[in-house]
């Protein structure tokens, strides 16, 4: 949550760090605020977005070599004007902005309060600024030295970038659980909460590690820690292609990522599945898969999207591997003193590896001796690099704040992790193993043909667009499929809906029922169908209206159905791959029609670094 771009080189800092703020408004989108400089500081805030930014940035002066960027996600303090960062401190003499929360903000804003500050906003920001500040002036110490001193006296998250009217040429950025990427280019040096604002100028990069404060100056790049310990500065190199964060001709990066599914789901096969001689690897697993065959339980933390597909990993691990799992919301399991015993295998699921429920889990079940494994997309960033051993997603940059493809790739990661699993500890006989091999191969070219379903979709987008309710009905391996199409349809759309399995229908949602209600029902052929077919009948008997997803050349449903819509035959272990597919175009088709902003959706965040 916030975004955070800074630049320090010889081009022109504006239209950079616009343009990188533009790349992390998924982030937050609040306010906006720049700072420039050049001999001093120059500072642009305001309500709203990156545009509105542009807006009031229009006849000022502009000008400067090194700037730092902010776009807002509120927790302290509603959005406005003075709330918006770029943050000055009361003599002006630092300016600051910042991802992330001062827990003890309080504390420090009264003792500063004790020492005459005066201040302007309500954010925990401003008192950062102003604790730097004041350790400045008292101790008549280097700016970096006073930001030191200054976190020390911290306790919550941040990443921040700092300046100091007093020395204009240096940008100090330091980091502790929110995070902060530097790409070093040429005598140059871009900063930014994710890589994506930095890929097109520079594929080098420098992700810094929790404790760490960078300096920028003309002496170049150095990294201390916060106990002033020189630390090693490691360039890696990125390798994401700037078309990949770019909307490719789509009208919303939503739109873009639901299409980029088969590509998504065969990039994280690739290397991975083989195909033809029926072989299934994971690098990444290399040294742990011994201990995730013989453990006695999983426990699946994550949040949001990532937290449905965990529900499927459940299925999926107890059928393929017989392996007890539980899944966790990873905000609930942090603060309820959950039992762990040091053999069981946590696996932290999340798209943004920036999640701070899901590293706060994270460092629980380490404290715990448990082994921890990470599902991630986002490479290099902070999940991966707290677990023990892991699997990427290659669902490539997903900037739409709904997760679609992030999701569908990591059920094809669970779908691999269970079946590698079950085939070493014989739960899954070779010939269950190799036909789900062949299953999982023709995922891509049947998500394709729902795709090209999008215009029939759209239709029944059109006749419930008004819709103020929904409801969602899956069973088995399609009940986190119902819960993941209603998060769909409420968060971009903002039309309540639930999700149930089906069968609890009965015992309370079904009394929501009545002709204007949409109950769309994942009724694919399984062992279940029989009993789902029942629950679209008791729907139909009280006038509900119907639109289920089916299996192609499905006759009974579509006889008691208003709508239905096909998608091919799968295993029903791989069904939450294709049904989810029309709950996510049907979403977006909504959303668009009501006019919301599907990529932006109010109040949410795509990376939520706050718990
Ligand atoms: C936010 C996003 C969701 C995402 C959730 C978990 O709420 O809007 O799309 O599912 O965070 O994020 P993660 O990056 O951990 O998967």
């Amino acid at each position: 949550m916030c975004g955070i771009v800074g630049y320090y080189g010889n081009k022109e800092a504006y239209p950079i760090i616009i343009k990188g703020l533009k790349r992390l408004e998924y982030r937050g989108y609040d306010s906006a605020g720049i700072a420039l400089m050049n001999h001093s500081v120059r500072v642009y805030k305001c309500k709203g977005k990156v545009s509105e930014l542009e807006e009031i940035t229009k006849d000022k002066d502009i000008s400067g070599n090194i700037g730092l960027g902010h776009t807002r996600w509120a927790t302290h303090g509603e959005p406005s004007n003075v709330n918006a960062h770029p943050h000055v401190s009361m003599n002006s003499l630092f300016v600051v902005i910042h991802n992330g929360i001062i827990e003890n903000y309080n504390r420090l804003r009264t003792e500063l309060e004790a020492e005459d500050y005066i201040f302007k906003s309500e954010t925990d920001t401003e008192v950062l600024a102003n604790l730097i500040e004041y350790v400045y002036i008292k101790l008549n110490i280097s700016p970096d030295e006073a930001v030191r001193i200054a976190l020390t006296k911290v306790i919550g998250a941040y990443g921040i970038l700092v300046v100091c009217n007093e020395h204009p040429d240096t940008i100090i950025a330091a980091r502790k659980g929110s995070p902060l990427v530097i790409g070093k280019g040429h005598g140059e040096y871009f900063f930014a909460s994710d890589a994506t604002p930095i890929i097109e100028y520079t594929n080098s990069v420098i992700y810094l590690n929790d404790n760490d404060i960078a300096i920028v100056n003309k002496k170049g790049l150095h990294i201390r820690d916060i106990r002033n310990i020189e630390q090693t500065v490691k360039v890696q190199k990125i390798d994401i292609e700037i078309d990949a964060i770019e909307k490719g001709g789509f009208d919303h990066y939503m739109l873009k990522e639901i299409f980029e599914q088969p590509k998504a789901i065969t990039d994280t096969c690739r290397g991975r599945l083989n195909y033809y001689d029926k072989t299934l690897k994971l690098g990444g697993l290399h040294q742990v898969i011994d201990a995730l065959t013989k453990t006695e339980r999983i426990i699946i933390v994550a949040c949001g999207t990532s937290w449905h597909a965990g529900l499927v990993g459940e299925f999926l691990f107890e059928e393929f591997a017989r392996i007890p799992v539980e899944v966790e919301y990873a905000s609930e399991f942090r603060y309820r003193n959950p039992i762990i015993n040091p053999g069981d295998v946590v696996i932290a699921i999340s798209q943004s590896g920036e999640t701070a429920d899901t590293l706060a889990a994270i460092q629980l079940a380490k404290e715990h001796r448990a082994l921890v494994l990470g599902i991630c997309n986002v490479v290099g960033s902070s999940i991966p690099r707290e677990t023990d051993a892991g699997v990427y997603t290659h669902a490539g940059p997903e900037i739409g704040v709904a997760s679609t493809k992030a999701f569908t790739a990591q059920v094809t990661v669970l779908t691999m992790m269970a079946m590698l699993t079950g085939a070493k500890n014989k739960a899954l006989t070779d010939k269950e193993h190799n036909a789900l091999i062949d299953e999982l191969a023709l995922i891509p070219e049947k998500i394709n043909s729902i795709l090209a379903k999008a215009e029939e979709i759209k239709k029944i987008a059109e006749i419930y667009k008004d819709a103020t309710n929904a409801l969602y009905l899956g069973r088995g391996y399609l009940y986190p499929v119902a819960l993941e199409g209603a998060l769909k349809l409420k968060e971009i759309s903002y039309i309540h809906a639930e999700g149930y399995p089906a069968a609890e229908m009965k015992h309370g949602p079904i009394a929501l029922i009545d002709e204007k209600m949409p109950v769309i029902v994942l009724a694919t052929v399984d062992k279940s169908y029989e009993k789902v077919v029942n629950n679209i009948q008791e729907v139909k008997a009280r006038k509900g209206i119907v639109i289920a997803i089916v299996t192609e050349g499905d006759t009974t449903i579509r006889t008691m159905a208003d709508h239905v819509i096909e998608v091919p035959y799968s295993d029903f272990a791989l069904a939450p791959l294709l049904t989810v597919i029309p709950l996510q175009l049907l979403s977006y088709y909504i959303a668009v029609m009501r006019g919301c902003n599907v990529d932006q959706p109010r109040n949410l965040a795509k990376s939520v670094t706050v718990e």
